[in-house]
């Protein structure tokens, strides 16, 4: 279903942010925004602002933002239409009907009714846990060091005795045969009739990012086998695209992700206070869970298991990792076999130090890599010191390169001259080859890069934050900077979207937000922008002497891509570089006026 923007506008203006999340969260006015506790993460002081004036809502403690509809989709979690559905009833809107197509339509009703089906199916599993009958369950869990508050946070349940029960159950409640076999609750067989996929087992509800149940995986209370039975895939789960504990963990505040291999690792760790574990379940790491799991954060540590099989997994899913644009490291858990067993052992201050100690993939690879050598065995070791080069020389940068191989020098305890020697050698030999380039993560970038880039960026969104929260400014901005010197790409876009309103008249950062609908990340980034207002109080000529070194840093940062991307035989290019680069030194030189009498 497609919404024209004049629409989704409509909706929006007449839907007031301050009445709307007013009605989920207790509000107080201070100053020009209302402030309230973030229902997005547990606070005990209010940090979450509302502005009327913006229509728009930031989290200084968790950085979640957005506008009314991105309210309502991380409140409720709605998707984009159904916020824009209810906000419309709300308002009294009537949105055009426009019907789907019959497949559409089937579409949507079987998966509606899956997800029916699987949340009455967590019900069932929940309250027989807790029945006398669900005594051996409740044991085996508490055995296992759960609290009754960590059981009722992951919806934990149990599956009886009888092989039946969900069966007799979801059939009283209407539910068809054939829907609960689709759903995998159930398995059909002419002989034995109707059974229970799960029975004699501690069920644990696998959730998507939105908190629906899809699916569920089942441990033996004891030494059976299969220990665990998951449920098959269905329209609404996909094993490759779903990670258990991200509906948590993607609204943690710790940093990155915790990656792990298992139930039990995951929910040992959210009960210790590591509520950004996930884990991938039962299936190989795959690049829809690396996509995911950027879409939350940059980072992940890898804590699978210790044993060969977890290593092995591990060295498969660094590559994958690494390919989404995530830095990962590897924690240590030895002599633990798992995440769960080192917290049940040794508690939350020593996990928290295996943490601080992870090591850099590369680097975990390359000690993998080192079991296969004899080093008392000079071929052998020859051997693996080329080996070493030869994936040294996957870093295409060189500064990069040089620090993995002082990093790998000394882990290996090689002389760093005569690793980078052979660095070179290698490459000679391969030709001058190089195998395929490492991905580059940003954040593996040397620091004082980094930091440089940051800084750049926030010249970029202060500048942006400056012109939506003061119009006046528009014009005088506007005769140095245009939306193409912008760099980074969201900014940019932005800027062209505000430059395009102000051009119309006047400014509805609100309305910006519509635009990154689908995208939660740049929502949040968007509306941190229209949130930061600068330092209240400042001086005219602070403000001017500010404003002139945020411009000027902007443009030299433009004219440092141009620089990059020049065509010295390109002279029309050349001309307009030199052109760029002279009204930026005059620019420095100049005293920018506001004059916002
Ligand atoms: P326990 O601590 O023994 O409860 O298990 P765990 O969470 O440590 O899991 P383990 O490391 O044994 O396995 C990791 C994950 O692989 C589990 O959480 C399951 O998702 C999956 N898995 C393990 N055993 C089986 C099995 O027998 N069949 C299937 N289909 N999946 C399994
Ligand atoms: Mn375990």
């Amino acid at each position: 279903m497609y919404y024209s923007e004049d629409l989704v506008e409509e909706v929006r203006s007449k839907n007031d942010i301050v009445d709307v999340i007013g009605s989920y969260v207790r509000l107080k006015k201070k100053g020009n925004s209302y402030f309230g506790l973030c229902p997005f993460h547990n606070e005990k002081s209010p940090s979450f602002s509302v502005s009327q004036g913006k229509q728009m809502y930031y989290c200084f403690g968790c950085g979640a933002g957005g506008n009314i509809f991105t309210f309502i989709m991380q409140y409720e979690n709605y998707s984009f239409v159904e916020a824009l559905q209810y906000l419309a009833e709300r308002a009294g809107v009537s949105l055009p009907q426009v019907e789907p197509t019959q497949q559409q339509r089937r579409q949507a009703d079987e998966r509606a009714r899956l997800l029916a089906v699987q949340k009455e199916a967590a019900k069932y599993y929940y309250v027989a846990l807790r029945r006398d009958a669900g005594a051996p369950g409740y044991r085996y869990l508490t055995a296992r060091g759960l609290s009754e508050e960590t059981m009722k946070k992951f919806g934990l349940g149990y599956a009886g005795k009888y092989s039946d029960g969900l069966y007799r159950y979801l059939k009283q409640r209407g539910y068809k045969d054939k829907l609960l076999a689709d759903a995998g609750l159930v398995t059909l067989d002419e002989k034995r009739g109707p059974a229970d996929r799960f029975w004699n087992r501690v069920m644990f509800p696998i959730m998507d990012a939105n908190h629906r149940v899809v699916g569920f995986g089942g441990r033996v209370m004891g030494d059976a086998k299969p220990k665990y039975l998951n449920s098959p895939e269905t329209a609404i789960f996909d094993k490759s695209r779903t990670l258990y504990g991200l509906n948590f963990a993607r609204t943690s505040r710790r940093k990155g992700m915790l990656l792990c291999e298992g139930y039990m690792d995951v929910i040992a760790m959210h009960q210790a206070g590591f509520d950004n574990a996930v884990a991938s379940l039962g299936t190989a790491f795959t690049s829809g869970h690396a996509s995911l799991i950027k879409r939350y954060t940059n980072e992940v540590l890898l804590l699978y298991d210790s044993d060969e099989a977890g290593t092995k997994a591990a060295l498969r899913a660094i590559p994958i990792l690494n390919e989404a644009g995530l830095v990962s490291r590897v924690v240590d858990l030895t002599p633990c076999k798992d995440p769960d067993e080192f917290l049940q052992k040794n508690g939350f201050e020593a996990f928290e130090q295996r943490l601080e100690g992870a090591v850099n993939s590369f680097l975990f690879e390359l000690r993998v890599l080192r079991r296969g050598y004899d080093l008392n065995d000079p071929q052998s070791k020859t051997a693996f010191y080329r080996e070493i080069a030869g994936r040294l020389l996957s870093f295409q940068d060189e500064l990069e390169r040089q620090n993995y191989t002082e990093a790998a020098a000394r882990e290996f305890h090689i002389g760093f001259e005569q690793l980078s020697r052979l660095v070179n050698s290698e490459g000679i030999r391969l030709g001058g080859v190089r195998p395929a380039a490492r991905p580059k993560p940003t954040a593996e970038r040397d620091g004082r890069r980094r930091e440089k880039e940051e800084g750049d960026r926030q010249a970029q969104g202060l500048l942006l934050t400056w012109l939506a929260e003061d119009e006046r400014i528009f014009p005088v901005v506007s005769k140095h900077v245009s939306p193409a010197d912008f760099q980074d790409p969201v900014y940019r876009q932005v800027a062209e979207l505000l430059y395009a309103q102000h051009e119309e008249g006047s400014l509805v950062p609100a309305r910006i937000i519509s635009v990154f609908a689908d995208d939660a990340q740049k929502q949040s980034e968007v509306a941190k922008l229209f949130h930061s207002p600068p330092a209240e109080g400042d001086a005219v000529w602070e403000k001017e002497h500010t404003l002139q070194e945020i411009i000027c840093r902007v443009k030299e940062l433009a004219l440092r891509r141009m620089k990059e991307e020049l065509n010295p035989a390109d002279m029309q290019q050349m001309q307009r570089f030199i052109q760029m680069r002279n009204e930026l030194d005059a620019l420095r030189k100049t005293h920018i006026s506001l004059d916002l009498g």
